[in-house]
Order: structure tokens, then sequence, then C-alpha cells
């Protein structure tokens, strides 16, 4: 109601991406100061084992996460931590420093409660970014890196488009707790046909083999490796994608990115022209029936369900639908800081009514090691 009334209508009378930075400077400063953050913390977060469960080997206290792009260099993880989330996905990073599209590249579609971003992998490259979490302490809650691709690495080069992407896993590599391969931006020229089956398997495959190949502590798992897709792929696109998946045996996958489709929205005029990829509400039908499909195609797959979440209820149709986590963006910018927490308990509600005793009772079929 506050967030609904005074914040969001004073914010959004400013430049998208000045607030963006503001607010996260201003989340960076509360996670470097124990007293601010311990009392956030306290405001937002929901204790109940119920929204516990394992996946990957990892333990999520929580089913909800902040979406990849948010905090793209990770400066404010113990920030956003303290607002609540279950785990945090940072990025994308590239292994090149990049400094993304001319702005304006962020533009607010109100009437649609969306977004169009072009943002185009901003970020300060792996080196320097691996430096930096080399310094940070870490957060509390799982930490998932996403990787694209540079983009001044030809899309049809194959070869260095996966030494591209490996050597981002491979600096990050002691940092993650997993990693989102990013080939579904649709601010990158080319990247989505990453997607298609062979360049998909060859990318994937090289992760792997790195994986694979990097040195762990004994018993140490390799890292858990997820695919993020785009919603505007096609049954046969996305079944291709489950057999590489299954094929190179890659743990989990992250439904959805952005879409480019503009179908529906309330908003004319020339904002919603613009290039770049829709986020929030207009999205939320179509990574849910994505997320259905291939929880129908593959059910012992993690999926991490993400598109236009705004509600308990849209995170409790997601998870219904087959994902074991969920991740929000948009929704965090139109309903504000108090969104995981009310996720949380709404999700709480949904389970007393339904009988069920643990989130992770929602979806048995999923592997979780
Ligand atoms: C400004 C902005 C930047 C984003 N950057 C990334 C990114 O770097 N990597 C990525 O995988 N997804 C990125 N996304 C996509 C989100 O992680 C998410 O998949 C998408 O916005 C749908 O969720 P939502 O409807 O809750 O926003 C970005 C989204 C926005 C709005």
């Amino acid at each position: 109601m506050f967030y609904d009334k005074l914040v969001r209508p004073l914010l959004f009378q400013h430049d998208s991406e000045e607030i963006h930075d503001r607010v996260l400077s201003m989340l960076r400063r509360v996670g470097n100061t124990p007293v601010l953050s311990a009392l956030v913390r306290s405001a937002h977060t929901v204790h109940d084992k119920r929204l516990e469960q394992k996946l990957f080997d990892l333990t999520f206290a929580n089913p909800v996460g902040l979406a990849a792009g948010m905090d793209k260099a990770g400066l404010a993880l113990r920030g956003f931590e303290s607002l609540g989330f279950g785990f945090l996905e940072m990025g994308g990073i590239t292994a090149m420093k990049q400094d993304g599209n001319p702005k304006p590249r962020i533009f607010r579609l109100p009437e649609d409660e969306a977004l169009i971003n072009r943002m185009g992998f901003n970020n300060p490259g792996a080196e320097e970014v691996a430096y930096r979490l080399g310094r940070a302490r870490r957060p509390g809650v799982p930490l998932g890196i996403n990787i694209g691709k540079s983009k001044i690495v030809p899309v049809d080069d194959l070869e260095a488009v996966v030494a591209d992407y490996c050597y981002t896993f491979l600096k990050l590599y002691d940092y993650g707790d997993f990693f989102v391969i990013n080939p579904s931006s649709p601010n990158t020229p080319g990247l989505r046909s990453l997607q298609k089956r062979e360049a998909l398997k060859a990318l994937l495959e090289g992760i792997q083999r790195q994986n694979l190949k990097a040195p762990r502590r004994p018993h140490e798992r390799p890292k858990p490796i997820l695919v993020k897709i785009a919603p505007d792929l096609t049954v046969e696109e996305i079944d291709d994608i489950l057999t590489v998946i299954n094929e190179v045996g890659i743990d989990g996958i992250v439904a959805t990115n952005t879409t480019t489709s503009r179908d529906g929205l309330k908003t004319n005029g020339e904002v919603a022209k613009e290039v770049g990829g829709l986020s929030g509400k207009p999205l939320r039908r179509q990574s849910l029936e994505i997320v259905k499909h291939i929880h129908k195609q593959f059910p012992s797959l993690p999926i991490i369900g993400v598109g236009g979440i705004f509600s308990a209820e849209d995170a409790w149709d997601k998870i219904a639908a087959g994902a074991s986590l969920v991740q929000v963006y948009t929704g965090f910018i139109y309903e504000g800081p108090g969104l995981p927490r009310r996720i949380n308990k709404g999700l709480l509600k949904f389970m007393e009514c339904d009988g069920v005793k643990s989130i992770g009772d929602l979806n048995i079929s999923v592997n979780r090691s």
C-alpha cells in the first residue's frame, strides 16, 4: 500500500536506470552495515521450515529468488539477501567488459505492468567480477551466476563462443553455487541462435567438460549447470533443448527470459515499439505454459520459473506447473521490496489450504541431488 501509493509514483518520475542504480547503491550500503541489514532482514525474511528444500545438493530456505539482470555485477548481494530472497542470481557476466547499448535502454509500460529492456549485457567483465567477489563476503543464500556471450565474439564461430563462455565460467567457478548459461537474451545480436540443437550441444558440452575437470574437494560435486531459455521458442525447439539437456547431463532449466513479442499490450504509442525484451505481467502466461510443457516432458528436471510473477498466486501457479523455484524481476519493480515476504507468506497459506507439508512435496518427481 505504502509502496504502491507513495514510493512507486515518486520513483517512476525518474529514469528507470537512474533509479535502479540508486536502489542498488542503497542496498549495497544496507548489506555492508550489519545492524541495518539485521533490521531489514528481520522485517523481510519468512523463517519457516516448510518453505525449505534441497536442490542440486544446496539448501534453499525459501523458493523465491532474485532474477538475473537486477544485480549484474554482484554489487549488493547481501542487501538483496536481507530482503528475504531464498537465493540470488547475479549477472549476466561476459568474458569481456561491456558498456551495453546506448541509454535509455529500460522503458516502463505501467499500463501493462511491464518493462522493455535492451541493456545488452553491460557488465565489468569476468576478471573484474571475480576480483570483487573474491574480496566480498559471500551471501548466506545460494548464489547463481548468469553467463552471457561477449558481443565481440561472432556467434557463428562456435569454437570461439564456447571458449568465451568457458572463460567466464572458470573465472567465476569458485564464487557461484550454481551457474546459468544464457543463450536467450534478445539484446545480443544472434545470441538466441545458440539455443538451436547443435550449437547448444557444443556449448553445454564445452562447459560440462570444464566443470568435470575443475579441481574440487573430495565428495564435492561438480557445479550445478542450468540453461536459461527464451519464451519465444516453438514446442519443437523446446523439445530439442530438453533432448540436449538430457544428453549432456545438465542440472536444470530457467524458464524464461524476456520476450520479443508485443502481443496483447494495452500500451500503445512509441514506448511499446522500443526494441528489446518485454518482461512483467504480459509474459506471465507464456512462461507458465513453457514451465508446464517442460515439466510434462521431463518431470525429473528442476525448473526455475520466472516471468510475470507479481504475487503469491503467480508463484504458486508456477510451482504447481512444475517449477521448484521461482524468480522475480519486474514484479519487484512494480510491487516493491516487500514482494519476497508477501510471496512466501502467501505460499504458506496456499500450502495450508491444500494440506501440503513441505514446498518440495509439490514436485516429488524432481531430481534433487
Ligand atoms: C533490465 C533487465 C535486465 C535483465 N538482464 C538479464 C541478464 O543479464 N541475464 C538474464 O538471463 N536475464 C536478464 N533479464 C531477464 C530476467 O532475469 C527475467 O528472466 C525476465 O525479466 C522475466 O521475469 P520478470 O517478468 O519477473 O521480469 C533482465 C531483465 C530486465 C528487466
